[in-house]
């Protein structure tokens, strides 16, 4: 059975719509994200929870070999258009050991998924295993601040939440503090490099002044730039 984690069905398309022009996801989270991925031409990189493709599309336009993971086929199918045959694409539940050998790749990304795992602490040694020694592994995820203002209650406590995303519909996650994401990620073998939390880019000051100014004065995002190291 697939995780109740991933993004199927409606919920795939629905997130496509919101993602493309939502804030957090098209003024926030990219800007930074793509910022730090760089220059990627002639790595070999893995796009964990790759949803539409939007990052694997990037990624591949920078020169890299990329393969994408994700459990929605919905989204897959979505991925399949933003990548054109390009990228290596695969269906998988990221509950289970990643389908790849060892020192596979020389970055991953793993952009707003951490925090819809469980077993986190697998699919961290999962991606410390295929991970290159010195590759880098670029996570974001919801930032906790913004959460509290978003669902309410304790910023502490943590827990899983269905959180209300319109239509409907909800996503499923864990909510953990600042401390807990980043200790976590230390925990399971990474090394911290730089932490953001990433403003809105300009473009949206461009598009849309209001909203710029509504969503200036909070974090939405926390953006890890980490390290797998040499050992
Ligand atoms: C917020 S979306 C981010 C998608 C993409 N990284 C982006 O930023 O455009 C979260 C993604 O993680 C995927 N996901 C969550 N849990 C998963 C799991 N257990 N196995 C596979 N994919 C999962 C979802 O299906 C969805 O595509």
């Amino acid at each position: 059975m697939p995780s109740d984690t991933a993004y199927h069905g409606d919920l795939g398309d629905h997130f496509v719509q919101l993602s493309a022009v939502h804030p957090t996801n098209a003024f926030v989270d990219r800007p930074a994200m793509l910022a730090l991925i760089g220059d990627v031409a002639g790595l070999d990189v893995v796009d964990v929870g790759c949803g539409a493709g939007f990052y694997s599309a990037a990624m591949i336009e920078r020169g890299a070999r990329v393969t994408g993971v994700e459990g929605s086929e919905r989204l897959l199918a979505h991925a399949e258009e933003a990548t054109r045959g390009r990228a290596t694409l695969v269906q998988h539940d990221l509950e289970q050991p990643l389908p790849f050998a060892d020192a596979s790749f020389d970055l991953a990304v793993m952009a707003l998924v951490y925090h819809h795992v469980y077993d986190r602490k697998q699919l961290l040694s999962e991606l410390r295993r295929v991970l290159r020694p010195g590759a880098r592994l670029l996570a974001s995820g919801t930032h906790a601040a913004g959460e509290q203002r978003w669902l309410g209650g304790s910023y502490y406590e943590g827990g899983r939440v269905d959180a209300p995303v319109g239509d409907g519909l909800t996503i499923n996650f864990e909510r953990m503090t600042i401390e807990r994401f980043v200790n976590e990620l230390i925990d399971g073998g990474f090394v911290l490099e730089r932490l953001l939390e990433p403003r809105p880019s300009e473009e949206l000051r461009e598009a849309d002044p209001a909203e710029y100014e509504r969503i200036s004065d909070r974090p939405s995002v926390l953006t890890l730039a980490l390290r797998r190291p040499v050992d």
